[in-house]
């Protein structure tokens, strides 16, 4: 077994703390069961039983299923909740704390269930779902440039309550409308703006949050250290978050974007390699990204090739655009005509690949357009691939013909932050973040290892390419990185994913984690783990 060294020793003796269970503030909690602690405990105000779906319930199963946004969660074996709670008040949040707590019941989290691992809603341990998506409301502000955004909002409700107010304002923040707030924002939040305006938790100045002891606390109230934690760290190792406020960023009232395609037999292999060169040194607005995948060779039955999409999004006119990525990129070939201009909210509406004409309604949709069984994986590149590098990694790909990778800039503002402002420590010195994604449409064990063990093969065969210390990106949930059982080994279980996570800010997070939770309620798969003294539990 390997331990951690002197230092984090002397620290933990300092620190060293009880895990005996603190009974609760009143005898209500000291019988029953949970439920009924809940149905005591809750205000009578707020009715919580109406929130509450037992599997007996005829609704059960659809309120689960509505946010289940990986279908490898969606099989008959996997683990269920006893019950779901979909608050409708923030009480019934702080009596969920409470009596989970006592009861020793574990708690998921979920907002918009877009964990790629399932951890808002699945978990081995007997556990309930506390479901926010009732909680979504939306205050903007444009006088003041500001917005609270309750964390059961998606992100499409932001871009479109945005749009609402202003055509000169937005949020820098990933692109799918279905992802919810309270999982993207407290995880980093990464998008089309970032190489402008940062991650979404670069441009948040408060959060409300409710606490182990069932306590609503704001940034004031936290503290830098928890209002730190929570931004980027996930929320779910500290607190359940009710809500963010977030600072909104100047737009033009048009923005230009492109996508083009080439095939390896149309140089891909020297556009990518071009690409790989100047993506993240490109002026701040431009946002260019590179997805490759196998297809059917069009002039070869039976064959496969690699094609290269080019997808661009331009804090900018259309003109500027072209001329720009001609300058700078002229391998691509782009064309003038490649390049539309749009209003930024209808600029969504395509990037989402939705019809052209969609009405930007359509970002309020909480329906997934398109469920499938997904794996997720990531690296980080500091260093451009050679050509025979990438000749092999196509080679590899029509190999293994499903993962695809995609290629996100970075660069431009994000390069200019500091790898300790926030837990996200992706800063300078990467050109791009690598996603290896695969998506099938079988069910069962036997599909699901089977892809999986693809990702897999691709991911260690970018082994030579990639950063040494393959810094993971924690929204890109992957528990092939490690898996906490929260035991006696569980600063070093947790260290496994956190410094891939998080790097050099895993130890001032798990510092955090053990002041504001030291009985480590809040814990699932992959959280941040406490100190813990020699020879405890
Ligand atoms: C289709 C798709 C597109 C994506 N695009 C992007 C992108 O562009 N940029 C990007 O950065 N990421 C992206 N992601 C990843 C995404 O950011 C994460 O999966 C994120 O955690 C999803 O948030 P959620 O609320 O939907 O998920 P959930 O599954 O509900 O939650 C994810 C995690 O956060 C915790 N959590 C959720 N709500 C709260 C809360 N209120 N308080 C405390 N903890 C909470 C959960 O317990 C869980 O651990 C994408 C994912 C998918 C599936
Ligand atoms: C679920 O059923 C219980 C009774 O078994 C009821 O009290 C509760 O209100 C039901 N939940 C909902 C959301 O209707
Ligand atoms: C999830 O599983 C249920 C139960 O098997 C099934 O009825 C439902 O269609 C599945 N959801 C999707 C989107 O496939
Ligand atoms: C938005 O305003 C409404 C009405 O004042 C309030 O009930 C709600 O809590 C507010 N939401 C946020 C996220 O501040
Ligand atoms: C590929 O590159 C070669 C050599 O640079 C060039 O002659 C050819 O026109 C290019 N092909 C395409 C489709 O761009
Ligand atoms: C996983 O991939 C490896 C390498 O290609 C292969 O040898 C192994 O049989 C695969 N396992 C499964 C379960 O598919």
């Amino acid at each position: 077994m390997r331990i951690p060294g002197l230092a984090i020793f002397s620290f933990l003796s300092i620190l060293a703390l009880s895990v005996s269970r603190q009974p609760g503030s009143s005898d209500e909690l000291a019988y029953g069961t949970f439920t009924e602690c809940l149905l005591r405990r809750s205000n009578p105000s707020y009715p919580i039983s109406s929130a509450i779906y037992f599997p007996s319930n005829s609704s059960y199963s659809s309120v689960l299923q509505s946010y289940i946004r990986n279908l490898r969660f969606n099989e008959s074996d996997t683990p269920k909740p006893q019950l779901i709670l979909t608050a409708l008040h923030e009480s019934h949040i702080q009596t969920a704390i409470i009596c989970a707590k006592y009861h020793g019941l574990q708690m998921r989290i979920r907002s918009g269930g877009h964990d790629f691992e399932g951890s808002s809603y699945v978990s081995n341990a007997p556990f309930f779902i506390l479901d926010m998506f009732n909680l979504r409301s939306f205050n903007v502000s444009i006088e003041d440039e500001t917005a609270w955004v309750e964390a059961g909002a998606s992100v499409g409700e932001v871009y479109y309550k945005i749009g609402e107010k202003s055509n000169i304002h937005g949020f820098p923040t990933g692109t799918c409308p279905t992802v919810g707030v309270g999982g993207l924002f407290s995880g980093g939040g990464y998008g089309f703006r970032s190489r402008k305006y940062g991650l979404s938790v670069d441009n948040i100045i408060d959060a409300r949050l409710v606490d182990v002891n069932g306590r609503i606390l704001d940034r004031a109230s936290m503290g830098e250290d928890l209002f730190w934690a929570i931004t980027g760290g996930g929320g779910s190792s500290f607190g359940v978050v009710l809500a963010y406020k977030i600072k909104l960023v100047r737009l033009p009232p048009k923005v230009a974007i492109f996508t083009v395609q080439r095939t390896y037999e149309q140089n891909l292999t020297d556009i990518a390699y071009s690409l790989l060169q100047i993506v993240d040194k490109l002026d701040k607005e431009i946002f260019l990204k590179m997805v490759i995948d196998v297809v059917n060779d069009n002039r070869r039955v039976g064959k496969k090739t690699i094609r290269g999409t080019f997808l661009c999004y331009f804090i900018g006119d259309s003109t500027r655009l072209f001329s720009l990525v001609n300058k700078k990129f002229p391998e691509l070939g782009l064309r003038k005509t490649d390049c539309t201009e749009h209003s930024w909210a209808e600029s969504l509406v395509r990037w989402n690949n939705f019809p052209s004409g969609t009405p930007v309604e359509v970002l309020l949709s909480r329906v997934h357009p398109r469920l499938e069984y997904l794996k997720r994986k990531s690296d980080y590149l500091k260093k451009p691939i050679p050509k025979q590098g990438l000749e092999s990694i196509f080679k590899k790909m029509i190999e293994l013909e499903t993962p695809l990778l995609k290629f996100f800039p970075y660069g431009g503002f994000l390069s200019e932050i500091s790898p300790s402002e926030k837990p996200f420590p992706h800063r300078a010195g990467n050109i791009v973040k690598i996603e290896y994604a695969t998506n099938w449409d079988e069910s069962g064990i036997l599909a699901a290892n089977h892809y999986i063990n693809l990702t897999r093969n691709l991911y260690n065969y970018m082994t030579p390419f990639v950063s040494k210390s393959r810094g993971a990106f924690f929204n890109y949930r992957d528990f092939d990185l490690g898996i906490n059982h929260h035991a006696q080994n569980s600063y070093i279980e947790g260290a496994a994913y956190g410094n891939k996570y998080f790097k050099d800010n895993f130890h001032r997070l798990v510092q955090i984690k053990t002041s504001v939770d030291p009985e480590n309620f809040f814990r699932n798969d992959q959280s941040i783990p406490i100190f813990q003294s020699i020879g405890s539990q």
